[in-house]
Formats: structure tokens, C-alpha cells, sequence
């Protein structure tokens, strides 16, 4: 059987069996004494460190931007100097001959009947932890610019596919049309040719509808606020919600990509109305400057049951808040007073961002 060691070897094996570093400081800042995790976390020697000031041993600390981390405001160096704790630095330990060590430091005093006796300096090694994250925001910052370039090439193919519907479909059907009525004047009977027009005009009819659907012209040649106010009359007439929009300010002149990333969120927005709110009011405040563009959405409906929202399956809002922050913005979805929901959008003119810039190189 292995036998107890006195509680000061218990406390001394246990320190010398951690993985994370433990480095006390006399109060001048003076090592005088380190365990083995701190050795091989920081790369020196215990020998080296005792005796020496820590700021002396030639670590070369650096924040998270990479710049060099002031003297002064290492957490070591803070305690000595306020006497206050400090918990969970983040900070570099940066190495000629190798990669940079990410540790988490946390420094305090350690007292006896009150009188304080040293500073512990204690830290972990988390450059495999933060490596992870950084490889999880860059698949998050890829994803992100997936979704992006997926939604835009989406909206180019919806244009072009519109385009072609209306340009071909629509004008060989109006030609056939006058064709056919052409040749129908000079036969007897026309009234057997009635259903034909009929299935005539509205072929003609669901083609400008598809189109509309795919890509409003009315965006394209009148506008942004044009088409907001031409979808919320045609879900007003739709759904019989009373709607109501009110403009500030005149429209500035707004990039395609703009415009049609606003158009799709307000889209959205009103679907989500017609879906789940069971408003009876929609109010939509339109405001806009040459600096940028704030579109809120009111309605007076039961409001978002925080508990439905919360399934990851609602893609909805997620996509338009991805959207609205692709054009460098932001979407905000609240609950409205009294009752219903607010959704607030506002995108920035000045500033295009590199994935403005990217969109608008894809053909
Ligand atoms: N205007 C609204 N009024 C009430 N509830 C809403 C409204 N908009 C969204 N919701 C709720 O938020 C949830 C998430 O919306 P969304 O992300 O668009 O997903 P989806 O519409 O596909 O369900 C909806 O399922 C609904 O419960
Ligand atoms: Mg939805």
C-alpha cells in the first residue's frame, strides 16, 4: 500500500502533478517558486525563473491582436501593484522557434492571518482550444460568405430567368394572340374560338405573374421604395390587413444589391405576418438619407412566442438577419407595445463592404 505523505508533501506532489502552471511571486515581483506544468508551458526552467523578477526571465508576452502586451498591465503585474485579482487573460507567449502559446492567466494574492505573503500566478495552456475556435469561426466566416454568394447568385438567376420568361414566353403568346385574332375576323362563327383567348389571356396573365414573382420590375425601374409600397398594397389587398406606410425623407440613390437585399427581408417579413401574426394593422415607417436606410415593420399581432422562435429550424429571420449584415447592416426583432412584433432594418449607403464589392464582380 502506498503510504499518506504529510499533508505539506500531499500539497507539494499534487502541485508538481498539474498540467497547468503555478508560479508565486514575493511581493517585489521575484519568483521564488514554480511547479513543472509552468516549466513546460512557458518554456524555461524553474532554475532559471527562481530568484529572477518575472517580468525578468525574457517572456515575450502579446495580446490578441498580436501586439506586444504592456508591461504593466500583465495580471502579475497589476496584482502587485493594486492588490486586485485578476481572472481569465488571455494572452500570447509568443516564441522565435515556434508557434505562439495562448495561456489563460489568473493572478491574486495569497494571504495568512490576513498578511499577504504572494502572489500566485496561476495559468493553462489553451492554444489547442483557441486554435479550435479560431478553425470554427473561419468555417462560420465561410459558411457565411456561402450563403452570401448563393443568395446573390439566386437573385441573378431569378433576374435572368425572368428576363427570358418575359422576353420569349410573353412575347410569343401576345404574337400568337394577334394572330390568331387576325385570322378569326375573317372566319365565320368566332364564338367556338372564345375559350382559346380566354386560355390565351391567361397564359399571358400567369406569365407576367411568374415574372412579378421572380423578380419585380417595379424595383428595377421605379425603385426601392416603389416596390415596398407596391408589395404592401398587394399584401393589404391579399390578406385584408390594414396597411400603412409612412416615408421620411427622399429615397438616395441605393445599389442594385442594396435594393434587392432590403426588398427580400421586407418580403419575408410580410410573410411572417401573414403566417403567424393574425395582425390587423401593419404599419411600415420608411426612413432614408444619403448615410443609409432604416426600415421598421410593425404589426399588431399576437406577437413571437419566444418558445417557437427558438428552434433552430426557423431559417427565416436567421436569413434575413444574415442578409441584412452581408450589406454591412443589421435586423433587430422585438416585441412591439402593446402588442405584435417590431422588425427594424437598417443598412448604411456610405460604407460598401469587400462582400459588396465581391457581389458585384459575380456576373
Ligand atoms: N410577425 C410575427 N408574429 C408572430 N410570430 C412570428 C412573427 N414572425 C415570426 N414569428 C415566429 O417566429 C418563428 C420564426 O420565424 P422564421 O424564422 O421566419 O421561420 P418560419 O416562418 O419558417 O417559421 C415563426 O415560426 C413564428 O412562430
Ligand atoms: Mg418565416
Amino acid at each position: 500500500m502506498v503510504g499518506k505523505p504529510e499533508s505539506d508533501g500531499m500539497y507539494r506532489a499534487a502541485i508538481e502533478a498539474l498540467a497547468d502552471g503555478i508560479v508565486l511571486l514575493d511581493p517585489e515581483g521575484t519568483v521564488i517558486d514554480c511547479n513543472p506544468g509552468a516549466e513546460s508551458i512557458l518554456g524555461v526552467s524553474c532554475e532559471a525563473m527562481l530568484g529572477n523578477k518575472f517580468t525578468g526571465i525574457g517572456l515575450d508576452f502579446v495580446q490578441e491582436n498580436g501586439a506586444p502586451y504592456p508591461k504593466k498591465r500583465l495580471p502579475h503585474a497589476i496584482t502587485l501593484g493594486t492588490g486586485k485579482t485578476c481572472r481569465n487573460v488571455v494572452m500570447g507567449l509568443s516564441r522565435p522557434d515556434s508557434d505562439t502559446t495562448w495561456i489563460r492567466v489568473d493572478s491574486e494574492i495569497l494571504s495568512s492571518g490576513g498578511h499577504p505573503f504572494a502572489i500566485l500566478v496561476s495559468f493553462s495552456d489553451i492554444s489547442l482550444r483557441k486554435r479550435h475556435q479560431e478553425e470554427l469561426q473561419h468555417s462560420y466566416s465561410a459558411l457565411r460568405e456561402l450563403s452570401f454568394r448563393l443568395q446573390h447568385a439566386r437573385e441573378v438567376e431569378r433576374a435572368s430567368v425572368a428576363r427570358e420568361i418575359h422576353d420569349e414566353l410573353g412575347s410569343v403568346l401576345t404574337s400568337i394572340k394577334f394572330d390568331l385574332s387576325w385570322a378569326v375576323e375573317k372566319l365565320d362563327g368566332k364564338g367556338q374560338f372564345e375559350e382559346i383567348f380566354k386560355a390565351l389571356d391567361g397564359a399571358i396573365q400567369s406569365v407576367k405573374k411568374i415574372c412579378t414573382d421572380l423578380r419585380p420590375a417595379i424595383l428595377d425601374d421605379l425603385g426601392l421604395l416603389a416596390a415596398i409600397e407596391w408589395q404592401l398594397g398587394k399584401f393589404g389587398r391579399k390578406t385584408g390587413i390594414r396597411c400603412k406606410i409612412e416615408t421620411r425623407g427622399s429615397e438616395p440613390a441605393v445599389p442594385q444589391d442594396v435594393a434587392t437585399g432590403i426588398f427580400r427581408i421586407f418580403q419575408e417579413t410580410l410573410t411572417n405576418i401573414a403566417r403567424h401574426a393574425d395582425a390587423a394593422n401593419v404599419r411600415v415607417r420608411f426612413q432614408a438619407n444619403e448615410k443609409d436606410i432604416l426600415l421598421t415593420v410593425n404589426d399588431d399581432g399576437k406577437g413571437i412566442d419566444p418558445k417557437s422562435s427558438a428552434g433552430s429550424k426557423s431559417l427565416g429571420i436567421l436569413g434575413m438577419a444574415e442578409r441584412a449584415q452581408a450589406l454591412g447592416g443589421a435586423l433587430v426583432v422585438h416585441p412591439a407595445k402593446p402588442r405584435g412584433t417590431k422588425v427594424e432594418l437598417s443598412i448604411p449607403l456610405e460604407r460598401r463592404t469587400s462582400r459588396r464589392a465581391i457581389a458585384s464582380s459575380i456576373p
